[in-house]
C-alpha cells in the first residue's frame, strides 16, 4: 500500500489543504495528516481543534489517517510511520524556493524519503494566514475554508 505524509500547522486547515489531500489520494492509497503541534507562531487554535476540523472536512475518509507531530524532524516522523514520501502542496511560484529547500535538506536528513509536489489548483491564492487575517477583519472567507471552519472562525472573531 502507497502512502504518504502530508505535514503542516493546518491552523486552520482551508480548501487548498483539502484539494491537495483529494489529489494526493489519486496518487496515494493512504495520507497521514501530521499536525505540527510545536509550531513557532502562536496558534490561533488548539490542536484538538485543529484535528476535529481536518477530520471534518474529510468526513472521516478511511484513507486518511490524522496524527499530531509533536517535535523533532519530519524525516523521523515518516520514517516511524514506515513512510517514505512526503507530500507537500504548491501554491504560487512564490512557495518554490522554500519548498525545494525543504525538499532537499529532508533529502540530507533523511537519505531515501522523498518529498512529492502537488499543485493547490483553483487554491493557490489560499493560505491559513490570510484566511485569519481576512476572518479577523470580518472579511467573508466561505469558499476557501471548509464549513466548520468557517464557522469556528466566525465564533473566535464574534464581534
Ligand atoms: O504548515 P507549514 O508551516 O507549511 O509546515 C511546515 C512543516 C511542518 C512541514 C515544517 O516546519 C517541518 O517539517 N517541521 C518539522 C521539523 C523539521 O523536520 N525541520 C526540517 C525541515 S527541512
Amino acid at each position: 500500500m502507497s502512502s504518504a505524509v502530508y505535514a503542516g500547522s493546518f491552523d486552520p486547515i482551508t480548501n487548498g489543504h483539502v484539494a491537495i489531500i483529494r489529489s494526493g489520494l489519486v496518487a496515494f492509497d493512504r495520507i497521514i495528516v501530521a499536525v505540527l503541534t510545536n509550531t513557532t507562531k502562536q496558534p490561533l487554535f488548539s490542536v484538538d481543534e485543529r484535528v476535529e476540523m481536518i477530520r471534518d472536512a474529510l468526513d472521516d475518509d478511511p484513507r486518511v489517517e490524522v496524527d499530531r507531530f509533536d517535535h523533532g524532524l519530519l524525516t523521523d516522523y515518516a520514517r516511524g510511520k514506515g513512510v517514505d514520501v512526503i507530500l507537500r502542496g504548491l501554491r504560487a511560484a512564490g512557495d518554490f524556493e522554500h519548498e525545494l529547500q525543504m525538499a532537499n535538506m529532508n533529502r540530507q536528513l533523511g537519505p531515501g524519503i522523498e518529498t512529492v509536489f502537488i499543485s493547490a489548483g483553483d487554491y493557490f491564492f489560499v493560505s491559513s494566514t490570510l484566511v485569519k487575517e481576512a476572518a479577523s477583519l470580518g472579511g467573508d472567507v466561505k469558499g476557501v475554508v471548509p464549513a466548520l471552519v468557517e464557522k469556528k472562525l466566525r465564533d473566535k472573531f464574534a464581534r
